[in-house]
């Protein structure tokens, strides 16, 4: 059984004898829930990839209470680790750097590269400092499937295969974080997030080099990812009626997922429509529960429009991409 309890003083105290023990806790950070397991015991990191039906040569993130502790399990920093660490952390960013022998070569899929974070949530920070060490925490999902940024969302993916979930109410970026690899020549971003490509740009004095080396082994990359058991199909604007149109003669319960309103005029009832918010971090705060929404109300497809690529805009139009990619064999 799962427990969910709202995460106080002593749900943290409980989560942290659970992870020594070597259980699965989900816990809320800024970004998106964690599943949280002891980075360094082994059985509880193959009970976490059981946990997820995430395949083992997937790396997964190493999250810390502050950045200093970023020298127990790096190999080295590159200055432009320490600068970006300064400005963003604790915050939605992942580093990945070269890694040293400490790091479980289960955390890092075999690669000799690490991902670390330091969140800023409150009860992940609690929770760290309580545990008192690294602790490895993937998206708190199904593989391949929406990641949740709320305590109900974790317990639909994840009842009965975790022990505790710490409920922190809704997460508030909504995205997983920007993931920037430092440890090739130049500064690369794997996976764009709330830390903008202007920001690390500013921070750097440089542009970081363009996005997804599709390595298979960043799940993220994979192309299809982020995705809800309906099908998802980017439209235009204008091809909204049509499409749907289109659709609902073939017998599809379709909904629409858009910031166009305007666009809606004569759209059939049994059509569900599902408005999104025009502010990019509002977009970003709402995106999965309104993926969510689109399964909980049975719909067989998603026809969504994309906002304005920039900014924050990069990491949403992304996920949406990945959500409507081609889905392989072991897809939901
Ligand atoms: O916001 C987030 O990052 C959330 C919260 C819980 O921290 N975590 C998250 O973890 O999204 P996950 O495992 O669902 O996605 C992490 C991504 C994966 O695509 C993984 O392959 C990539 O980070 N990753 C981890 N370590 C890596 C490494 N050493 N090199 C390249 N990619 C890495
Ligand atoms: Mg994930």
């Amino acid at each position: 059984m799962t427990k969910v309890v709202p995460a106080d003083a002593s749900a943290i105290l409980e989560a942290a004898r659970i992870l020594r023990r070597g259980g699965l806790v989900a816990f809320p950070t800024e970004t998106v829930y964690g599943l949280g397991a002891d980075a360094e015991n082994e059985p509880a990191l193959r009970a976490l990839f059981a946990a997820k039906g995430r395949p083992a040569d997937h790396p997964v993130i190493m999250h810390l209470a502050d950045a200093s502790q970023v020298e127990n399990y790096a190999a080295d920093i590159p200055a432009e680790g320490r600068k970006l660490a300064a400005a963003f952390w604790p915050g939605p960013m992942t580093l990945v750097l070269r890694r040293n022998n400490r790091v479980s070569n289960l955390v890092t899929g075999g690669l000799d590269t690490v991902g670390l974070r330091v969140p800023v949530h409150p009860v992940a920070q609690a929770l760290l400092r309580e545990f008192a060490g690294p602790i490895a925490a993937p998206s708190a999902n199904r593989f391949g499937r929406v990641s949740c940024t709320r305590a109900e969302h974790v317990l639909q993916e994840l009842d009965g295969l975790i022990d505790l979930i710490l409920d922190g109410g809704e997460c508030e970026v909504g995205l997983e974080s920007t993931i920037i690899d430092l440890s090739r020549r130049e500064p690369a971003i794997l996976r764009p997030g709330a830390v903008t490509a202007d920001m690390i740009t500013n921070v750097l004095g440089h542009a970081p080099s363009g996005h997804s080396i599709a390595s298979p082994r960043v799940s993220g990359s994979l192309p299809s990812h982020y995705a809800p058991t309906a099908r998802v199909e980017i439209v235009t604007a204008d091809q909204i009626r049509s499409r749907s149109n289109e659709l609902r003669a073939s017998g599809q319960k379709i909904a629409i997922v858009t910031q166009l309103p305007h666009h809606l005029a004569d759209i059939n009832d049994e059509i569900q429509v599902l408005l999104l918010p025009d502010a990019p971090e509002k977009l970003a705060h709402d995106l999965y529960a309104v993926l969510r929404r689109v399964d909980d109300l049975g719909c067989d497809i998603a026809l969504v429009t994309l906002p304005a690529e920039h900014g924050l805009g990069w990491a949403i139009v992304d996920r949406l991409r990945r959500a409507a990619g081609p889905r392989g064999d072991d897809s939901p």
